[in-house]
């Protein structure tokens, strides 16, 4: 058990510097330090954050080591300065981000092979180092929006997600009510805030079967969406009228098409695709316009997990196997999201599809604690995020590394954010059956 557990912290150590080295070798140093965004670091801060965070706790936390830079530190404590303010900083250039982050690998190698996997919380099966490469997937995913907002000709290339029997399918799920599991206290890399496991009653409830598509969303738009203020939020309606949002971020409307900038293309919109780039409150608004809701992120979780044969909760829609690339397009294989409806064999008990991968999917739910929730290893990771500023998105996108994706995942972001590969899908309340706790538990 504790080998196989070291051998995937050292694959899931090595395949996310491996991305991190795609996403940064394929530009040049100018581009590596400009700022693409005010959104955005410059992705040169981003390298060497990835090192100083694994030197901090594979180096000196879990290796006892000396110190190897602990004058950087602060530098690239995302905390002390803001995303704005990082390019005006004296960071390490290209190359010495580099060979930092490589020494500092070096040294955690050593470190992976004697540290014994027991005998404490950050070591027990192996799990700072599947912290640190969750941290380090993370940030790919975060360069990879960098890349995305980046001006200029294509850097990057990947193959189109292959063709699957994506229908004809059911429009919607009936999940049945009664009382599932949410959370986890058994995924040995789990974070703290998908613990700990515990029940969790659900009313019945209709999901969509996929991602709400691009074609879907340009009905919205077409019937004039963007100006009905009885849409939107209050705060959506004052962001959409003061930034003159009209649209998904990355699109325009030209000669009677809604055209699209992906990774340096420009590109008809595909209808078919799953939306991509919208705010919380984009989505919030064209799902009551359609007559229908988000869900709530314990609906999501519960049409994800919730086996009804057995009762139990499984890590994946498809079962406890880990994702192949049969289950869902994960990990920057492809440049953008699969069709709505592909990965049948990704699909859930219920026959939900595509809830893992492609797109990350924003839930109604502001970000909160399970109940006995126990922050780990640092306040920083979640806790000071909890409260009603941010909310939860589920799933996962494209750029997701498998390490850091599972049923339980969280993520979350401010409610105006677009640039992230967000989607989402719909809900509605099912009829209730007559009976004291609304539902057969
Ligand atoms: C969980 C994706 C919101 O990128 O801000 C990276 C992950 N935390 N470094 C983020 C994270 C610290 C975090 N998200
Ligand atoms: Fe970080």
């Amino acid at each position: 058990m504790t080998d196989q557990l070291r051998s995937l912290a050292l694959d899931a150590l090595t395949r996310a510097r491996d991305r991190t080295a795609a996403l940064t070798s394929c530009v040049d140093d100018r581009d590596l330090t400009a700022q693409h965004s005010p959104l955005m670091s410059p992705l040169v801060w981003d390298l060497a954050h990835i090192g100083n965070q694994e030197e901090q706790w594979l180096l000196r936390q879990v290796g006892k080591g000396e110190a190897l830079r602990p004058e950087i530190d602060s530098l690239y404590d995302a905390f002390e300065h803001p995303r704005a303010a990082r390019p005006s900083l004296p960071l390490l250039a290209p190359a010495e981000a580099r060979v930092y982050a490589a020494d500092v690998r070096g040294r955690v190698l050593d470190i992976l092979e004697r540290t014994a996997f027991e005998g404490g919380p950050l070591v027990d099966a192996g799990f700072a180092f599947g912290m640190i490469a969750q941290h380090e997937q993370q940030h790919d995913e975060t360069m990879l929006i960098t890349h995305q907002l980046r001006k200029g000709p294509p850097a990057l290339s990947a193959p189109e997600p292959p063709a699957h029997d994506t229908g004809p399918l059911p429009r919607e799920v009936l999940v049945p009510g009664g009382a599932f599991t949410m959370g986890t206290s058994t995924e040995p890399w789990a974070l703290d805030n998908e613990r700990p496991a515990h029940r969790r009653i659900v009313p019945p409830f209709h999901i969509d079967t996929t991602p709400v598509t691009c074609g879907e969303y340009q009905a919205f738009i077409e019937d004039g969406g963007y100006h009905e203020r009885r849409w939107w939020a209050a705060e959506g309606w004052d962001q959409i009228r003061q930034h003159d949002i009209g649209a998904p971020l990355f699109w325009r409307r030209e000669g009677g098409m809604w055209l699209r900038r992906r990774f340096g293309v420009i590109e008809e919109v595909p209808p078919d695709e799953p939306v991509l780039h919208v705010s919380w409150y984009e989505a919030d608004a064209y799902a009551r316009w359609a007559g229908r809701r988000l869900p709530t992120e314990a609906e999501w979780e519960k049409a994800a997990r919730h086996d009804p044969h057995t009762g139990r909760a499984r890590r994946y829609p498809w079962g406890d196997a880990d994702p192949t690339e049969a289950h869902a397009s994960l990990g920057q294989r492809h440049l953008r999201p699969a069709p709505a409806g592909s990965y049948p064999q990704g699909e859930s008990p219920l026959g939900v599809r595509q809830l893992i991968g492609d797109v990350w999917e924003w839930t109604s739910s502001d970000f909160l604690p399970y109940p006995g929730f126990v922050a780990f290893p640092y306040r920083e990771y979640s806790e000071v995020f909890f409260g009603s500023e941010h909310k939860v998105l589920r799933g996962g996108s494209f750029a997701v590394d498998p390490v850091a994706c599972r049923g339980t995942f969280r993520n979350w972001d401010l409610p105006v954010r677009r640039q992230i590969f967000s989607g989402f899908r719909t809900a509605r309340d099912a009829q209730q059956p007559a009976g004291p706790d609304g539902g057969s538990l």
